[in-house]
């Protein structure tokens, strides 16, 4: 998906990125510690999807958002788990069986194939749980009631208005004729609103007044759908030694996405206007604000 942003988006994310994934791995790797019992299947499951792959795009959102406002960057690294968590459990349920039924992941086999199916819904399960006992932990945000509130807009990101919701309208969407209003609630819910999330996170460590918020939720809600388009266009004309999944799939499921209904070039053209708009929505920013320009770029730009 070349051309568009600035010629350095991609680096500027990429460093970013390494260091927040080599945070998140060990963060990982000390709570994950494997117990000698019979659970001990269940945390190398969870391991194995937790460690070692990804973009870790959430996290670095979070980090980025949080330098608007002096977070520390132990809170930001803190939530960026938390959301990690549930991203990883929502891959690994996504790709079951059940659902997409796929057998790679992050360049690795999915959990159900390394393991076995009750195995995997499992590991999902309790990486949602972890997210929300990282959220709780007073380590993560010296105030409770802003630990609160994180805990109350990332389950409100991840269930029936969120995540989970668009997951079920994106099955329906393999068999209904929807339109480019519905794709858009779906794509919204679906990876919208945990991708939100991590910029909303930073507003409430910050206290900012909900008014004071307006410009942030409109660039979460325009890089969120540019997302999932470049997701949708990879899947397309993706590489998929690159992208560490299988491609082709949405097609090949009959499913309705911005591609299927706009068009390649004119589905690239929405991204990168999305992209456009979502900066313009940061002009009151200055240089503490360019992580989150070259992110809103390396969204449309990205090869995996
Ligand atoms: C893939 O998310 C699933 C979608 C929401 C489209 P990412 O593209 O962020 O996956 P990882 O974390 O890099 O593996
Ligand atoms: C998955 O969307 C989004 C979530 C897991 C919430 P996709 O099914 O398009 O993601 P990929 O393409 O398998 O990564
Ligand atoms: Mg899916
Ligand atoms: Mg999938
Ligand atoms: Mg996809």
């Amino acid at each position: 998906m070349a051309g568009g942003g600035s010629a350095s988006a991609g680096d500027l994310v990429k460093a970013g990125a390494a260091g927040v994934a080599a945070d998140i791995d060990a963060a990982f790797d000390r709570l994950l510690a494997v117990p000698d019992d019979a659970r001990a299947r269940l945390y190398e499951a969870m391991r194995h999807a937790a460690i070692g792959g990804g973009k870790r795009l959430r996290p670095l959102l979070v980090r980025a958002a949080s330098d608007l406002f002096n977070i520390s960057r132990d809170s930001a690294l803190r939530v960026g788990l938390a959301i990690e968590c549930i991203h990883v459990y929502s891959l690994i349920h996504d790709d079951l069986p059940a659902m997409d039924d796929d057998d790679m992941r992050r360049g690795k086999p999915t959990v159900h194939k390394m393991f076995d199916e009750a195995t995997a819904i499992l590991a999902g399960d309790c990486l949602h749980d972890l997210a929300f006992e990282v959220l709780t932990d007073e380590e993560t945000h010296p105030d409770p009631f802003v630990r609160v509130e994180l805990v109350k807009a990332l389950a409100l990101a991840s269930g029936p208005v969120g995540m989970a919701g668009g997951q079920m309208m994106d099955l329906e969407a393999e068999k209904a004729r929807f339109d480019l209003a519905t794709v858009t609630r779906l794509q919204n819910l679906k990876t919208g609103a945990l991708i939100a999330f991590c910029v909303e996170a930073a507003a409430i460590m910050a206290r900012l007044p909900y008014e004071a918020r307006t410009r942030l939720h409109g660039y979460a809600r325009d890089i969120g759908l540019a997302f999932q388009i470049a997701d949708d266009l990879l899947d397309v004309e993706g590489d998929a030694a690159l992208a560490g999944k299988a491609l082709g799939k949405d097609a090949a499921a009959g499913k309705e996405t911005f591609v299927s209904l706009l068009g390649v070039e004119p589905a690239r053209e929405r991204a990168h206007m999305l992209v456009e708009q979502a900066k313009a929505h940061l002009h009151g920013y200055g240089a503490e604000a360019d992580l989150l320009r070259a992110i809103a770029d390396y969204i449309v730009e990205r090869d995996r």
